[in-house]
Parts: C-alpha cells; structure tokens; sequence
C-alpha cells in the first residue's frame, strides 16, 4: 500500500462529527448487542480506532481524547430519523470515476431494503441540477432503478462541475423539495460546497443529514487510505502501459510515452508504475525534473536508449508544468486548465535526438478518458459497496457534515472540516517514491546537479 499517513498526530485534528441531534429512534435493522452470539452487531459512537499508527518505542500517546480518534462508521442501534419521514438525494459532482454507479446503488439499496425508505430522489448532473435555472429533471431512485447499473462506467445521475458556491439556491431547493438526507459523491471541491451548504442549512435550522462520500481518481484526498476507482484506474493504466511497452520494444529505439490523470498528485502514475516493471521514467507533479543537461530527462533517456534501444516513460499530467506556457484557463471547479505535457514532451523528444542524429521511433499514448470512464473492478466494487452502505447508516444515525472514510482498513466517520483542510501528494521523500525509483531504475533526481546544490544551499 502507498504511505498514507503523510500528516501525523504532530498536528493536532479534532475529528468530532457534527450530528443533527440525539438519536432516539429504534432501528429497524435488526442486529446484536450481544459479542459471542455470530450476529453481527451495531456499532457504538464509541468505538474508535486511532488515526496515527506510526510508533515508537516509549511512546507515550494516550490516554487520549475522544476527538483525537476516528469514530467507527456502521448501522447504529437507534437512528435519528424516522424512515417513514426521510426523503433523501443523491448528487455525483465533478469528473467522473470508476465506481460512481456502484455508490449510488449502494445508497439506493441500503436506505430501502435495510431501513425501508422509498423517498430517494436522484439529482441530475451534479449540484448544477439543485439550481433555479437547470431544466435537469430529477430522477426516482429505487432498486430496480439501479439494478444493474454497477456493470457501467459513468454515472447514472450525471455528473458535472460548477454550481457548488451557489450555496443559498441549492439550500432553497433542498427546502423546497423537502429533502432531509443528501449525499455528496465528489472530490475535495464537492465536500468543500457540501460543508457550506450543510452550515447554511444550519443557520436555516433545517434537519437535513449531508454525508458525503469521498471521489477523486487522483486519490489526492488527505486522510483517506484509497479513493474508490483509484485501483481501476491502475489497472486500466495498466494496460496502457503494456502496449506501449511492446510498440516500443518491437521497433528501432522505440519510446513509449504514456500520460494519464493527476492534476497535482502523481498517484496513478506512481502505482502503475510499480504495477509495470516496464516504466523506465515516471514523472509526476511532486518531483521536479529538467530537460535539458546532463542528468536531466532527455539525456537520462538517450543514455538509456544507446544501452538498451526502447524507453517507456509514463507521466501524470500536472508533470512538468513550470516548462510549459500556462493555459491562463480555469475549468468550472476553479481547477487550472494544464497543458498536455505528453503533447510537449514528445516535441522535445523528438527535437533532441533529430539534433544527436540518433534514430528514435516515439508512440505517445494519452488513455485518460478511457481509464476515467471505466466501470469499476471486482476489488472497487466491493470498497464502493461498503460506502454507500455505511454513508446511508451515517445519514440515518444523523451524523452530518461527514465523510465516509477508509483509515488504517476501517470504515470511518470523517468530519468534512478536517477533510478538505489539505490535499494528499507522493511524498518524494517516503516509501512508495522510493519503491517506485527503485522499480523503474530511474535516476534518483533528473535535476542538474548544479541547480541542486544552489537550492541545497538555500535550504541549510
Ligand atoms: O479532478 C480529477 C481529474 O481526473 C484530474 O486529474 C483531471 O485533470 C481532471 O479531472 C480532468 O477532468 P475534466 O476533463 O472533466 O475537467
């Protein structure tokens, strides 16, 4: 697994989860309290798992304070709401990602046949379908609605960016469509809106549950073990990076030159990487790299193409853009509109060995939409299953303002505050970079020696 717990229990989180008040109502799930009976049991607002599992001898942690630990998520024994009176929405926001359909189905699934609710309303294309002026429809979710809508990439419901800061119209049509339960299937910019529609709902003091479930394929959100998807796109970006291998390798100094997602957070790029012992170079957005010179990329892969005449180099797209003119664009989630550094690189590669008179053959591969687009694998529909379940038994124990969570392999509340405070990146200087320096045999910087020692020299 990829090191997850970059931030540590050095800075102090209070992960309290808000809730919308006490819950008095028996479930109508029917489990145990008893240990020992082989029926499983609810879970307890006490029962807690530590977040920092990094030690030391000596350690002297604890006794520690309820808010220094993570709430275990799953089906309470008494529930906030009344199922009878619950209405709830779903919303997919952003781009897609494996695994959207699975989610929703899980909802869909947990909240009528474990709870018996019959009110879920699907909301079209993001939070843009909440505003006053969309034509999107809402849709009625049931089971037989989302029977089999996991065997498809995409979502169901739509999915789109923009509309989140449009807190106070997405706050009058939750009133007016009289929802009490919404989940927010998104990225951090998703979880950002959700906090401050739920704080507006607050101040409204209306009753409404906003649990959201955390979706970003670049698997950049800090305090979650794994993004849903985040494994299929591996396995997608996989295969990319098989094919480029053979069309470089079968031919005269081939170069495959593969680009796939991640904005500012090379993690796709670096688990397919480890996935592939092919990957001679994988460039990510964390790690700077040259051009030119001579420890830099392009003389790193003439060297390689004399000693062994093909070259595989994957690169994330956020790679590189200090040496590409900026776009100056932004999309509708306010993210920077980047420049195809794959597009770029294969000019450069293409210009350096034309001028060292060194035959090379370039294949430049850009698979994002196709790994984006996929249905989920046998491993994310599983995790997506168990978020959707355990987000519906959040909502209903009246838990708000929360994330469902994966930390240290258990499913927890997280509180959305805490959530977006930062977002995840490979750290350059932890395990997983330094595996996947060690599997791809790259240099250990492809930084000009000189350049390193100036900043070196600044940082001492
Ligand atoms: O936000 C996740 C992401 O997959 C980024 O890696 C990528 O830059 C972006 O979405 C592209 O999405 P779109 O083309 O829909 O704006």
């Amino acid at each position: 697994m990829q090191d997850f717990q970059e931030v540590t229990m050095s800075e102090n989180f209070d992960f309290s989860v808000p809730s919308l008040g006490e819950p008095k109502i028996q479930s109508p799930i029917k489990m145990s309290t008893v240990k020992g009976d082989s029926i499983a049991n609810y879970v307890a607002d006490e029962e807690r798992i530590i977040y920092d599992i990094n030690a030391a001898t000596g350690d002297t942690r604890g006794p520690f304070k309820k808010e220094e630990l993570l709430e275990r998520a799953g089906p309470r024994e008494k529930v906030y709401f009344n199922p009878a009176h619950v209405h709830a929405a779903v919303v997919t926001c952003g781009g897609l990602c494996p695994g959207l359909n699975n989610v929703v189905r899980a909802i869909v699934r947990c909240l009528w046949y474990s709870y018996g609710i019959h009110r879920i309303t699907g909301i079209k294309n993001g939070y843009r379908g909440f505003l006053p002026e969309s034509k999107f429809k809402t849709l009625e979710l049931d089971p037989e609605y989302v029977d089999d809508i996991q065997s498809k990439g995409g979502t169901v419901l739509g999915s789109a960016r923009g509309g989140g800061d449009r807190v106070s119209d997405i706050a009058d049509a939750i009133e007016r469509l009289n929802i009490n339960m919404l989940f927010t299937i998104g990225g951090d910019g998703t979880q950002r809106g959700a906090l401050e529609l739920a704080e507006e709902l607050e101040r409204r003091k209306l009753k409404v549950s906003v649990i959201g479930i955390p979706k970003t394929i670049d698997n950049d959100l800090s305090f979650i073990q794994r993004s849903f998807g985040f494994e299929t796109a591996v396995e997608m970006a996989v295969n990319v990076v098989r094919g480029a291998h053979v069309e470089a390798h079968d031919t005269i100094n081939g170069i495959g030159l593969v680009k796939v997602m991640g904005r500012e957070s090379g993690f796709i790029a670096a688990h397919t990487a480890l996935a592939m012992s092919d990957v001679n170079f994988c460039l990510i957005p964390e790690s700077h790299f040259d051009l030119e010179g001579p420890d830099g990329l392009l003389e790193s892969l003439r060297k390689r193409i004399v000693e062994r005449n093909h070259a595989v180099i994957l690169v994330a797209e956020g790679a590189g853009q200090d040496m590409v003119d900026e776009t100056g664009e932004t999309d509708l989630s306010g993210n920077k509109r980047l420049t195809d550094i794959g597009v770029f690189l294969k000019r450069k590669i293409r210009e350096y060995f034309q001028a060292s008179n060194l035959e090379v053959n370039i294949k430049y591969i850009d698979p994002s939409y196709i790994i984006r687009s996929a249905p989920a694998n046998s491993n994310d529909s599983i995790y997506c299953s168990r978020l959707g379940a355990h987000a519906a038994h959040a909502a209903m124990a009246g838990k708000t303002k929360t994330l469902i969570s994966m930390v240290n392999n258990t499913f927890v509340h997280l509180p959305m505050r805490v959530a977006v405070s930062k977002r995840r990146h490979v750290n350059t200087e932890g395990s997983l970079w330094r595996d996947v320096v060690e599997n791809t045999r790259q240099p250990a910087s492809l930084v000009n020696k000189e350049k390193r020692a100036v900043k070196e020299k600044k940082q001492s």
